[in-house]
């Protein structure tokens, strides 16, 4: 698939089918995404993938702990107020989203279940959570996001679909705990990914962008 195909094609898919991608298909993805850039070449980023028992028991104690009112403990914060135009998009995504899933605005327990279904990977079978060194910050977590990006890029090009999802890292204790991690691993998303399900109420959301010119400006 072209470059720019794969980049259009692109979306966050909320809603899987339960069959596995290959595993040497799997490794393909993550091999290639090795080669995304990073600053001074550190390559920071430090990715578990999960799949079979491992990741169903993780997503189970994860909504178990989401039920049981477990309050969230991030190794980054995940407290944003966006405004203005940031909170306009946000908004915009939601409406999409929920939209798409009938769900109405004011319907928290709907909104709460839509929401938790993060938390169990979307039916994913994979996943891969996304940490990084406790020393390092912003200027690293540059990297992980263009690894994220390279990593997904290579999933669409080969009819993977995937999802990021900050929202992964909100019980970090427990998933460090479920892969035998120390807490010198931060954790700042992951991504499920395998065969969308075309059947997903939520897969039928559409988000869209900003025009050009709100976002680069062009100097010479
Ligand atoms: C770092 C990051 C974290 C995200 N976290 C979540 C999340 O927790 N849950 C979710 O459903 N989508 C999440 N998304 C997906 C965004 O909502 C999505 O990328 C955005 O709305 C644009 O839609 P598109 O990916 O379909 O183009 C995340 C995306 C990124 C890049």
């Amino acid at each position: 698939m072209p470059l720019d195909q794969a980049i259009a094609l692109r979306r966050s898919v909320r809603g899987y089918l339960p069959a596995e991608v290959p595993e040497q298909t799997i490794r393909a993805v993550f091999q290639l995404a090795q080669a995304a850039p990073s600053n001074c070449n550190i390559q920071p980023w430090i990715a578990h993938v999960l799949s079979g028992e491992s990741l169903r028991a993780l997503g189970e104690r994860m909504v178990a702990a989401s039920e049981a009112g477990i309050p969230p403990d991030p190794d980054f914060s995940a407290d944003r107020r966006f405004t203005g135009v940031y909170r306009e998009r946000q908004v915009d995504a939601a409406v999409q989203l929920y939209g798409a899933m009938g769900i109405e605005r004011h319907d928290r327990p709907r909104r709460d279940w839509a929401y938790r279904r993060n938390l169990n990977f979307f039916g994913a079978p994979h996943a891969v959570l996304v940490f990084m060194h406790g020393a390092f910050e912003e200027r690293e977590a540059v990297d992980l996001g263009i690894y994220a990006q390279t990593l997904m890029l290579a999933m669409t090009a080969r009819g993977i679909a995937s999802c990021a999802q900050g929202a992964l890292s909100l019980y970090p204790t427990i998933i460090r705990e479920h892969l035998g991690l120390p807490p010198s691993n931060r954790l700042i998303f992951g991504i499920s990914f395998g065969y969308e399900d075309g059947g997903v109420a939520a897969n039928r959301a559409r988000v869209g962008r900003a025009e050009l010119d709100q976002s680069v400006v062009f100097h010479r």
